[in-house]
């Protein structure tokens, strides 16, 4: 057992023996990762899902598509809206469809007309921004909007990379956040990706024609998912002094409040 003190003051554990902590740690182990029932909306590719799944947590992706990610007993087909207010859900990531509101196709709507396409996918949008101005935890994700999807949606609170994220890629995505703080990045690549062709960087802008192109490009990237599941779906420890510990999996865990330490 790695031990170390790391504050000042610790209330309740100053005479605690190596036993002692051991137990408190098996004891509570189940309060480390409280499990929460989780929706990711608008997914077929079940990759933030599991994500979560790999922490023990009650994770559904919701498509009106089949899954493709290999675990249907975790896929809802169904309509992402009708699930979301179905029933209690701790915290709901949402990727929905992006077409009509990205920037890199607003000359589309005027020279083809699609401003009904439009007003459609603010309206589906604006159900999951409504649903996080109830005071639920919500993250919805989509690349950086036009300014017309702009003024019916609201602004985004953060844009995020791939690069920020460990992947060799660029491409810009937003996040509309309630009840969750940014998220941070995890490891930075963006020194190495810059030496690349921009073929490479922009894998996703690049992607040859074919009936797999959407699926492709839309697909959210496993760095990010995971700094997701990582950063959302673990309550931290937020005591002002903390005596670590280790558990089992040599992760740093508050004596106290027994939940993970950021290290
Ligand atoms: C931009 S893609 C997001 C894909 C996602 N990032 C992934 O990795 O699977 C949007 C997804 O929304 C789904 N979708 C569209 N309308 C929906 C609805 N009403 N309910 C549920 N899913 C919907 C589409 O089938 C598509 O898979």
């Amino acid at each position: 057992m790695n031990l170390r003190y790391n504050g000042s003051k610790c209330s309740g554990l100053y005479n605690c023996t190596i036993q002692r902590v051991s137990y408190y740690i098996l004891f509570n182990q189940s309060k480390i990762n409280q499990n929460m029932k989780i929706l990711i909306a608008c997914e077929e590719s079940q990759t933030v899902c599991k994500e979560f799944r790999k922490l023990g947590h009650e994770a559904y992706s919701c498509d009106l598509q089949d899954q493709s990610g290999g675990f249907p007993e975790w896929h809802i087909k169904d309509d992402a809206i009708k699930v979301l207010n179905s029933q209690k859900w701790d915290l709901v990531i949402a990727h929905p469809p992006c077409t009509r509101m990205a920037n890199s196709g607003v000359m589309w709507l005027e020279k083809r007309n699609l401003w009904d396409d439009l007003d459609k996918a603010i309206s589906f949008f604006n159900e999951f921004v409504k649903y996080g101005k109830l005071g639920n935890k919500i993250a919805i994700e989509n690349p950086i909007p036009h300014k017309y999807a702009v003024e019916k949606i609201g602004k985004y609170n953060q844009v995020i990379q791939p690069y920020m994220f460990g992947h060799l890629e660029r491409k810009a995505t937003c996040l509309w956040l309630f009840g969750l703080e940014s998220l941070k990045e995890t490891k930075n690549v963006f020194k190495e990706m810059s030496s690349l062709p921009k073929s490479e960087q922009q894998r996703i802008h690049y992607c040859p024609p074919g009936p797999n192109r959407a699926k492709i490009r839309s697909k959210t990237f496993e760095g990010i998912a995971e700094a997701m599941a990582n950063q959302w779906g673990i309550e931290y420890c937020s005591c002002s002094f903390v005596m670590i510990m280790r558990d089992n999996k040599q992760r740093a865990v508050c004596s106290e409040c027994k939940k993970l330490v950021q290290e």
